[in-house]
């Protein structure tokens, strides 16, 4: 069996979509029987409760599985098992919550090969085909692990200067790493820019004429300096806001139906990045 492919969703900015594209796309891979992991690493939790658990309820983290395996040196696979959750046919998750912090202590105090520790920890996961990982937008040792993890980086951003900023940022950390560890010691590729909450329109139920023109500058800036880059947009609707209440992705609150533009779009998003990544009809471990 292989390892699963390993997706990032990751901005330094908050508030740009990454948790909703997060489980919103494991939620299609899902549903197109890819067996599908989410592993939420954000202390907030958020992907957590967007799948319907709640987060103050007692679940184990990121936090009990270093520690078991590394610490207490009991076999992965075991261990995991028992604490990873199916919240869907398909659809697995790790969950998140304040013990995050305390995870994120343990891996930045390893004194040795302290970025590579969760790859260190994951390379025996098997069974999955795809992972997609939630982090906070800080730059902490999870997320600089995350992307040692990671074989795609999915950016999500708001097309404003604070979500360009958080790209940018992002970027230059990658590159970063590359001059430190070496373009071999870093693997994982930029799968591409994905617009969010994207309005197209002024008036009434679209932007200001001048935030309008700050989208437009945002998108042809990225379009100039990165090629090919940019994924279609993911349009603002506000059911997306009404599946969050339920703690629904917005898959399942509207009944796979794709009513809002939003759904249509993520599902689009699913189409080609399972074109892109599964192109070569690789088996499913899932099946
Ligand atoms: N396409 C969209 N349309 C409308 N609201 C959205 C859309 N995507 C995200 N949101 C809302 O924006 C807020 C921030 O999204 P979230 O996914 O939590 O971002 P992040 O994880 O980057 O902080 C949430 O309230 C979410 O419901
Ligand atoms: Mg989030």
């Amino acid at each position: 069996m292989n390892n699963p492919t390993y997706i990032s969703v990751l901005n330094f900015k908050g508030g740009v979509g990454k948790t909703t594209t997060a489980i919103t796309l494991a939620r299609g891979f899902a549903k197109k029987s890819y067996k599908t992991l989410v592993l939420d690493l954000d202390h907030q939790g958020n992907a957590t409760s967007g799948l319907g658990i709640d987060k103050n309820e007692e679940f184990f983290t990121l936090l009990e599985l270093h520690d078991e395996v590394f610490k207490k040196k009991k076999p992965f696979d075991e261990v995991f098992e028992l604490m990873v959750r199916e919240v869907r046919e398909n659809l697995f998750l790790l969950g998140g919550n304040v013990k995050i912090h305390a995870a994120n202590n343990a891996l930045a105090a390893e004194s040795v090969g302290r970025e590579r520790q969760l790859a260190r920890l994951f390379s025996n996961l098997k069974g999955y085909d795809v992972c997609i990982i939630d982090c906070h937008a800080d730059s902490s040792e999870i997320t600089t692990n995350t992307m040692m993890l990671a074989d795609y980086l999915l950016i999500p951003l708001t097309l404003d200067q604070w979500g360009y900023d958080g790209l940018s940022d992002v970027l230059t950390r990658l590159s970063s790493y590359r001059e430190i560890l070496g373009e071999e010691g870093v693997k994982v590729k930029v799968i591409g820019f994905l617009p969010t909450k994207v309005k197209l329109t002024t008036g009434a139920d679209g932007v200001k004429k001048d935030q309008l023109l700050v989208a437009q500058g945002v998108r042809q800036a990225l379009q100039e300096q990165f090629p090919n880059m940019l994924l279609p947009d993911i349009r603002f609707s506000a059911d997306i806001e009404k599946a969050q209440v339920s703690q629904q992705t917005i898959f399942d609150y509207e009944n796979f139906n794709f009513k809002s533009n939003a759904a249509k779009d993520y599902w689009t998003l699913v189409e080609k990045l399972e074109k892109e990544l599964f192109k070569k009809g690789r088996a499913k471990n899932g099946k």
